[in-house]
Order: C-alpha cells, then sequence, then structure tokens
C-alpha cells in the first residue's frame, strides 16, 4: 500500500484544548493510531508541539469548531478537563450526526449549574436546597427564604471562582437597619446605607457577610450574570471518578478533598482511596451514579462533587469529562493502576476500555498556598475531613476602615471586608525554596510549582491562587497524607511588598 494511501486510511481524532493537561490524551490518542486536529486559541500551547493539524481556534466557540470538524471530517471530537469544550464537542457531535455520547441538551445541563440542579432535582438526586437569580432582587429574596447560612456562585464558572459563603445571622448582627429598616439595592459597599441615620460611618468588626457584595462578588464571576444561591451543606466533601459505559457508571476511586476554610472553598489537598466508612462510600457512589444517570452521560467519564451530610450524600455538582487537579491524570493511577486519561481516549474511539484495579495504595496531591491555610488533621477521618473553623479577624481585615471609597463594588472583586487582608495588596513572591532533598524522598511522586519570583500574590480565594503542589504515595491514604503535609511544611513561601 502507498504511503499516501496508509495517510488517507488513517483516522482522525479532533481534541479540544492544547495546553500541557492535556498532553497524556493526545499522546494516546497518537499510540491509537489517530491522526491529531488539535484545537487551541492559545498558538503556544504545549500540545500543539504533537498535532498533526494545528488550528488556532476558542474551543468555546461552537461554531467555527464545527466548521473546522467539516472541513477536516474527523472520526472522533474529544474533550479537556474544562466545561466549555464539553458544550462544543457535544454540539459538533451532534451537528455531525455522530452516537450521542453525551447529547448537547445534557451537556448544558452538565456545565451550566442551574440547569443542572433543575435535571437533578426533577429526577429526585439529592441536592441541596437551591435558587436562580437573575437580579438582586431574586437573590435578595432567594438568601431570605433559605434562612440560613448559604452558598453564592456563579451559574457558568470553575475552579471555586465566585463561591462563597454568606451567613446572614451575622449580616442581620452587622448591618445597619436591622431593626424593621429595610434593606436595599442602595446600598453602598460593605452594606452601609447611603444615607444612614447616623453620618458616622459604621465599622464593622467582624468579618462581614455583606449581602450586596457578594451578590456583586459572585454575579461579577459569572458569564452568563446569573447567580445560584443554595443551601449551606455541612459534612466531608468527596469526588467520585467515573467511567460511564453503555449508560453504566463504573466507579474508579472516591476521593477526600481538603478545603479552604469558608468563606472561600478552594481544594487545598486530595487523597485517595477515601478514608470514609464503607457504607458510606457505598452511598456516595449510589448517589453519583444516580445524578450521571440523571445527567443522561452515555459513554464518558465523568467527576461528581458530593458532600456528605447528616441526612446523606447530596451532589455539589458534577462535570461530564476527567476530573481536573490531577486526580484522574496522577491519583487515579498512582492510587489504583488504572489509566484512566487512556480509557476515557480508548472509550471516545468506541473501544471498551479495561477498568480492573492493578493495586490499591494512597496516593495524595497538597496545593501550595500563599495564605498557610489549615487543612485538617491527617490523623484521623473524622478529624481530617472536619469542617474547618472560620479564619480569624486579624488586623487589617476589619469590614469598614473608613476610608474606602463609596460607591458600587466593582464585580467580580470582594472589598477587604471579606477575609481580604488590606496588606496583601501589592504583595509578590520574592522566593519558594524547595530543598533538593525533597525531590529524591521516596513517595514524592512530583514537586511543581506554578509560579515565580515576582509574580503577585493574594489570599486563596481560587484554585488560581494555588503556588503548586506536591503528589506523593504509600501504602495507605494515610501514609500519603503524611508525606505530603511533610514535605510541604519543608517548602518556603517567601512574601514581600
Ligand atoms: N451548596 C453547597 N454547600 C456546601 N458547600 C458548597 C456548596 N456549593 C459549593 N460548595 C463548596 O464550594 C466548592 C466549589 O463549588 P462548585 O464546585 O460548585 O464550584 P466550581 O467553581 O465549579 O468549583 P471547582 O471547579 O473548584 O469544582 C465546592 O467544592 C464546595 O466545597
Ligand atoms: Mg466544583
Amino acid at each position: 500500500m502507498e504511503k499516501s494511501e496508509v495517510e488517507e486510511k488513517q483516522k482522525k481524532m479532533m481534541i479540544l484544548g492544547a495546553s500541557a493537561l492535556q498532553v497524556p490524551a493526545i499522546k494516546k490518542a497518537k499510540e491509537l493510531g489517530y491522526q491529531i486536529i488539535l484545537v487551541d486559541y492559545d498558538e503556544n500551547a504545549a500540545g500543539f508541539a504533537l498535532a498533526d493539524v494545528k488550528l488556532v481556534v476558542s474551543t468555546l466557540d461552537q461554531e467555527e469548531v464545527y466548521r473546522q470538524a467539516l472541513i477536516y471530517q474527523p472520526d472522533v471530537v474529544i474533550t479537556s478537563t474544562s466545561d466549555g469544550p464539553v458544550r462544543t464537542a457535544a454540539f459538533v457531535n451532534e451537528k455531525l450526526g455522530k452516537k450521542p455520547d453525551l447529547s448537547y441538551e445534557n451537556a448544558l445541563c452538565a456545565t451550566i449549574k442551574s440547569k443542572m440542579r433543575d435535571r437533578l432535582k426533577e429526577c429526585g438526586v439529592p441536592i441541596p436546597e437551591y435558587y436562580v437569580a437573575e437580579d438582586y432582587e431574586e437573590f435578595s429574596e432567594a438568601v431570605d427564604r433559605l434562612g440560613g447560612d448559604c452558598i453564592v456562585k456563579p451559574a457558568d464558572n470553575a475552579g471555586s471562582r465566585g463561591v462563597v459563603l454568606l451567613e446572614p445571622g451575622n449580616f442581620d448582627l452587622m448591618l445597619p437597619g436591622v431593626n424593621g429598616e429595610p434593606e436595599g439595592r442602595d446600598t453602598a459597599p460593605c452594606g452601609v446605607k447611603n444615607e444612614p441615620q447616623s453620618r458616622d460611618r459604621i465599622r464593622i468588626e467582624k468579618p462581614g457577610i455583606l449581602k450586596n457584595d457578594v451578590y456583586h462578588y459572585s454575579r461579577g464571576n459569572a458569564r452568563n450574570g446569573t447567580v445560584m444561591v443554595e443551601e449551606y451543606m455541612h459534612g466531608p466533601e468527596v469526588s467520585v471518578e467515573i467511567m460511564v459505559i453503555d449508560g453504566e457508571p463504573h466507579i474508579l476511586a472516591i476521593t477526600d478533598k481538603y478545603i479552604t476554610p469558608p468563606p472561600y472553598f478552594v481544594e487545598l489537598a486530595h487523597c485517595e482511596p477515601s478514608r470514609l466508612d464503607a457504607g458510606t462510600q457505598e452511598e456516595i457512589g449510589r448517589v453519583a451514579a444516580q445524578a450521571v444517570r440523571a445527567i443522561g452521560i452515555e459513554n464518558a467519564p465523568a467527576h461528581v462533587e458530593i458532600k456528605v451530610t447528616e441526612e446523606g450524600p447530596k451532589i455539589v455538582e458534577l462535570a461530564a469529562r476527567l476530573g481536573g487537579d490531577f486526580i484522574t491524570s496522577r491519583l487515579v493511577p498512582l492510587s489504583t493502576g488504572i489509566d484512566m486519561v487512556g480509557a476515557s481516549v480508548l472509550l471516545a474511539t468506541g473501544e471498551k476500555p479495561d477498568l480492573t484495579p492493578g493495586w490499591n495504595r494512597g496516593a495524595a496531591i497538597h496545593f501550595i498556598s500563599a495564605g498557610n491555610e489549615p487543612i485538617g488533621s491527617e490523623a484521623d477521618i473524622s478529624q481530617a475531613l472536619r469542617e474547618p473553623e472560620a479564619p480569624e479577624l486579624t488586623e487589617g481585615m476589619s469590614a469598614f476602615t473608613g476610608n474606602e471609597p463609596d460607591g458600587v463594588m466593582e464585580e467580580g472583586r470582594m472589598p477587604a471586608a471579606y477575609g481580604q487582608r488590606g496588606e496583601e495588596q501589592g504583595r509578590v513572591i520574592a522566593r519558594i525554596t524547595v530543598p533538593d532533598a525533597l525531590y529524591e524522598q521516596e513517595g514524592v511522586e512530583e514537586i511543581s510549582l506554578y509560579k515565580k519570583p515576582g509574580d503577585p500574590v493574594q489570599g486563596t480565594r481560587s484554585s488560581n491562587d494555588r503556588l503548586g503542589h506536591v503528589i506523593t504515595t504509600g501504602e495507605t491514604p494515610e501514609q500519603a497524607m503524611e508525606l505530603g503535609k511533610r514535605i510541604l511544611a519543608q517548602i518556603h513561601v517567601e512574601i514581600s511588598y
């Protein structure tokens, strides 16, 4: 057979996203003999070096990606570990008339939190009480209806951007106008009314729970302007890594999560296998599978986030894709021996991957942060997964300092009021020291830094604020966690102003 004829017959895979995180999937697709058509808006994306066809196109631009798919006629279109491309892949696959591993309608439910909640509710999957707010009035009404602590988050973002805890109890205590005075839209920053009875500004001494600011912060992170208000679920948090094959969810791993203390919720460590008891894990698996079926995932990986409440496991959210934070690319294979990234590429080609575990070991990832947030004790699961205490208010964190400008809060940013130290502004990394010996230690799989000296830092309010990570393994999850914490303690981050 002539070479050109071989090329003619080579199958083509269009992969949406060419960042470094995508490289393992790209390599797997090449290994399977596919010609690779890579799509990314960043022409310098690391994965492009492996592409047969390089397309500098946004993976969120559904129409343009479809137009390119018509030109290149891929046999398979697959996605990355982020939500936008999941929608684009579903859009393109549906338009090309391919078999529906995830229909476009279901992809919307898998990626837009408001639609997801509606679908899960419709299907009777355990979830918290929630409201969808298109404007401040709806938001305010939702907070009043929930009547307790609630989570406010953008309907369509990720990485915990714009996710924040609102404690209306504290709010009422702290704001002026609680004695029957309505709290309205004319509220100035930090909840101080434009025309308070006393002309004096009010100084709020506690971490401010500032309804108006919270709304604008979260809404500023919502691409579609919609905000979710949800009952705050208490309890340990886990994620469930799943491969759905012909509609049947196969649970590969349950991962314990360690999150920053409220008001922000950023993942600081993950560990596998879960240390929750077998009965709880079974319940978690059942609820996760129910959620995956409700969304209508046919043949794809799924990443389901769950809080284990007193009423049982309830869904935080789910994704019809591989989980990020190195959970699927590193922790699952290190802990179980299953190549989850490879399995998902194989599944996309129509083959059935082998999901038999090779072993059962502990694997953990700890994220390096500038804030030294507590992540809980590793000694015992009930402690390790305890809800962290709210951070102490320290000097510079007072809610209203009297010299802040009046006017409407800039959307998407929180004022000093919300756990943000005033002195954080202008902070940069002076040095990150990782002793060489750490890399050599048994059980240390990887130490990686995302930031360098001179880069600005702030507190840890979203995943983007993390500085790097350490991946460790051990015979047990306890050992992997213990080693990770020890390594983390020896990495020094110096900050200068
Ligand atoms: N209703 C809730 N009750 C309790 N905690 C919640 C709730 N909703 C969200 N959280 C917390 O906030 C975190 C981020 O929320 P969510 O996963 O919905 O947003 P996200 O931006 O998609 O985050 P990520 O991409 O990091 O998963 C959750 O992992 C959880 O710790
Ligand atoms: Mg999430």
